[in-house]
C-alpha cells in the first residue's frame, strides 16, 4: 500500500503477452521499481487485460488470467513490492471502462485514427481483423486507464516506450476538452437578489428571452438559468464570461476534473537479444527470468558477436557486439575493460568472452530466479496480491468517477432538489 501522501503519481500499464523475459526487465520494470522506491511517488502498475482483447479477441481469451498471473509473478521476482507500489488487475476496475465511455464522447474520431500505432498496427498484424471499433479505441482506453487517477494537486506521470507518446499525447488533448465541456460550475442557488438579476439580466438577454425578474424566479428557473450560464460560456470562452460577470464571477468556478498526463521518458540502455534483433519471444532470442544456469550457458554460447569477427585471430569491435551490450549490464567494470581490450587485440577469444559475460548473468538473475521460483509454487500468493491491489486501486477510481459522474450528469445535486420538494418538471 502506498502512503497516498505524494504530490506525483507514476500510473503504468503491461499487456498480458506471457511470461516476461530480460528485455522486458531492462526497458520497463528496472525503471518501474526505481519509481516505486523515489520517495517523490506514488505508483500504480497494472495488467491491461482488456487491452489484449483489442488485438487478441480471436483467439482462447480465457488464457489471459494465465498470463496475467505469470505477469504479476515476474513482476514480483522483479523487486516490485506491494507495499510500496499498487499492483492490479485492469479489468478489476470497471470504473476504467465508465471513463472510457465518458471520453469518448469528446473524442473526434479523426484524432484516434491519426494515431501513429494505428495504421502501423493494423499493417503489421495483417492476418487480424482489427477493423473494430475496441482496436481504434485503444488509445482512449490507456488515456482512461491513467487519467483514472487523477487527484487533486497530484501531478500524472507515465513511463512508457517512445512508440507510446502519441497515446499520451492524445490522452492530454481528450483530458484538456473533457475538462472544456465538464470542467464548469455554476453555483446560483444561493445567490442573492442582486446577483442573480445581474447575472440573470445579461444571460437571458444574449439568448433573446423575456427576463421574469429575479424575485419570481422557481428553483427550477435558476437550474435553467444556470444552463444557460454554462451555454454562454463555453460561447464567448471562460475567461470572457468571468470578465462579464463583474463582481459576481465568484459564482462560477472552473474546476479541472481530471489532469493531464505527462509521458515520461527514461533512458533505458541498448539491449538486443540472444541473435542481435530486438528481444522478443517470437523470435526465440530471450533469456527468461526463470532461465537456468545450464539454458544461460547454452543460450549464449551461441550468441550473436561482430559479425567482422571471424578468426580467433581477427581483432573485433564490442562497440558492435550484442554480447558487449550485455557485458555492459551485467559484468564488472573490470571485466568489462578485460572484454574490451581482449576483443580489439584479439588477446581474448569469443568463447571466454562470453563465458565470463554468462557468469555474470547468472550472478544477476540468481536472486530474481529465486523470487520466481517461490512465488511460481505459490499462485494463489500472487493472486491475493493483485486482488488486494485491485482492491485499493478501485477506491482511487471510484473516488474520480464519483466526482466525474457529478461533472457531467449532476445526479446528487438533481437528487436533492427533487427531495427538497422545490423541483418540479417543465412544463
Ligand atoms: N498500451 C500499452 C502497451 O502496449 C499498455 C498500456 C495500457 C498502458 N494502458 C496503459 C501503458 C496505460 C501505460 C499507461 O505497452
Ligand atoms: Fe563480442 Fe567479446 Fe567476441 Fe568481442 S570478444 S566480438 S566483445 S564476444
Amino acid at each position: 500500500m502506498t502512503s497516498d501522501t505524494k504530490k506525483k503519481r507514476v500510473v503504468s500499464g503491461m499487456r498480458p503477452t506471457g511470461r516476461l523475459h530480460i528485455g522486458h526487465y531492462f526497458g520497463a520494470l528496472q525503471n518501474w521499481v526505481r519509481l516505486q522506491n523515489d520517495p517523490e511517488y506514488d505508483c500504480f502498475y497494472f495488467i491491461a487485460d482488456w487491452h489484449a482483447l483489442t488485438t487478441h479477441y480471436a483467439e482462447d481469451t480465457r488464457l489471459v488470467p494465465q498470463n496475467t498471473i505469470e505477469i504479476a509473478t515476474d513482476w514480483l521476482a522483479s523487486g516490485l513490492d506491494p507495499e510500496k507500489s499498487i499492483l492490479f488487475v485492469q479489468s478489476q476496475i470497471p470504473e476504467h471502462a465508465e471513463l472510457h465511455v465518458l471520453l469518448s464522447m469528446v473524442t473526434p474520431l479523426e484524432w484516434l485514427e491519426r494515431v501513429p500505432t494505428y495504421k502501423d498496427q493494423i499493417q503489421q498484424l495483417a492476418e487480424r481483423d482489427l477493423s473494430t471499433y475496441g482496436f481504434l479505441g485503444y488509445p482512449l482506453l490507456q488515456a482512461a486507464d491513467v487519467v483514472i487517477y487523477s487527484g487533486e494537486g497530484k501531478e500524472l506521470f507515465v513511463p512508457v516506450g517512445e512508440d507510446q507518446v502519441p497515446h499520451i499525447e492524445l490522452g492530454r488533448e481528450i483530458v484538456r476538452r473533457f475538462n472544456f465541456h465538464f470542467g464548469f460550475n455554476v453555483n446560483l442557488a444561493d445567490c442573492n437578489e442582486n446577483a442573480l438579476e445581474y447575472v440573470g439580466s445579461k444571460v437571458f438577454a444574449r439568448y433573446k428571452e423575456p427576463w421574469p425578474g429575479a424575485k419570481a424566479l422557481s428553483a427550477s428557473q435558476i437550474s435553467e438559468l444556470g444552463m444557460l450560464c454554462t451555454l454562454y460560456a463555453k460561447e464567448i470562452g471562460y475567461a470572457n464570461f468571468l470578465h462579464e460577470m463583474g463582481e459576481y464571477a465568484g459564482q462560477f468556478r472552473f474546476v479541472d476534473q481530471l489532469t493531464e498526463p505527462a509521458a515520461m521518458l527514461t533512458k533505458t540502455p541498448r539491449f538486443p537479444g540472444l541473435d542481435g534483433r530486438r528481444m522478443a519471444k517470437s523470435y526465440g532470442n530471450a533469456i527468461w527470468l526463470n532461465e537456468t544456469d545450464e539454458e544461460i550457458r547454452k543460450k549464449t554460447k551461441v550468441m550473436v558477436t561482430d559479425p567482422a569477427r571471424k578468426r580467433r585471430t581477427d581483432p573485433g569491435n564490442p562497440d558492435v557486439c550484442p554480447v558487449y551490450d550485455w557485458h555492459k549490464l551485467f559484468s564488472p567494470s573490470e571485466t568489462l575493460e578485460w572484454a574490451a581490450r581482449g576483443c580489439r587485440t584479439a588477446g581474448i577469444g569469443c568463447i571466454e568472452c562470453k563465458a565470463a559475460m554468462a557468469d555474470n548473468l547468472i550472478q544477476w538473475i540468481a536472486p530474481i530466479r529465486e523470487r520466481r521460483l517461490e512465488y511460481e509454487k505459490h499462485p494463489a500468493r500472487v493472486l491475493e496480491i493483485i486482488d488486494a491491489g485491485s482492491k485499493t486501486a478501485r477506491r482511487h477510481a471510484q473516488e474520480t468517477m464519483a466526482r466525474v459522474r457529478e461533472a457531467v450528469f449532476g445526479w446528487e445535486k438533481k437528487r436533492k432538489e427533487v427531495a427538497s420538494g422545490e423541483w418540479r418538471v417543465a412544463r
